[in-house]
């Protein structure tokens, strides 16, 4: 499975949800998992090597992959060799952004609590719709990430999200929480933590399994 975290605004957590879900990957599921870092700014690339000094070993292939031609022909060429590839595409409407999604099975979009604006679902849209026109199998979910304990943003991104024949909400929010910048910092992802988060786990876990069972089509219907 390719699944790339898409979202052109910055910050909003493409690269925690990514290195998380490729450890998560590899630990709990026993794959093998290359993780493609396809933005400039390096982050991923960053938490590898931190984790590698700690661990002796990543446990995960990495790749930084940052033109988008590049992303897309290595990507043809690296797909059959690794069980899964978690892609964190960089946070603007980038070449290697749209390369990604040309592959993908799956594009995670992640917003934060308050950011669910038309605007930048509209931009994420398009790039899936363009997409798709080489890629027609690309599921795109949308997810909140720093979600408040209250919940009240689930709500309002499903309604966002209704018209939105692009991309579907998947409620399977993250919360805001201190375990995911901590963990990040010296290269963990939170199920490693001595003293594992246990809602941080739950949440990351409950995505991970999300994305094992959602249809092979994208279901207004029910959100996902
Ligand atoms: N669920 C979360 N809880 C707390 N902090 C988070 C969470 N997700 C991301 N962060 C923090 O928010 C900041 C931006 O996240 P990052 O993954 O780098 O975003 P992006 O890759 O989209 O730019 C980082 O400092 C990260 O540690
Ligand atoms: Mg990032």
């Amino acid at each position: 499975m390719i699944v790339a975290f898409a979202q052109t605004k910055g910050g909003v957590g493409k690269t925690t949800l990514a290195v998380n879900l490729a450890v998560e990957r590899v630990i709990r599921r026993r794959r093998d998992v290359l993780l493609v870092d396809a933005d400039e700014q390096g982050t991923a690339t960053d938490f590898a090597c931190l984790r590698g000094e700690r661990l002796g070993s990543t446990g995960f292939t990495l790749v930084q992959l940052t033109r988008g031609a590049t992303v897309r022909t290595q990507l043809l060429t690296l797909k059959d060799k690794f069980d899964d590839i978690v892609i964190d595409a960089g946070g603007r409407d980038s070449g290697a952004l749209r390369a990604a999604l040309t592959l993908a099975d799956i594009a995670i979009v992640p917003f934060q609590p308050r950011s669910f604006d038309v605007w930048t679902l509209d931009k994420v849209a398009a790039l899936v719709g363009e997409a798709k026109v080489i890629n027609p199998g690309l599921r795109a979910f949308a997810i909140i990430n720093c979600a408040d304990p209250q919940g009240h943003d689930n709500s309002a991104a499903a309604e966002a999200l209704a018209e939105n024949t692009e991309i579907a909400y998947l409620d399977s929010p993250v919360g805001r929480r201190k375990a995911f910048p901590n963990c990040n910092a010296i290269g963990l992802s939170v199920l490693e933590a001595s003293q594992p988060d246990l809602k941080a786990c739950r949440e990351l876990e409950r995505l991970a399994d999300r994305l094992d069972t959602l249809p092979p089509f994208l279901s207004i219907d029910d959100g996902v």
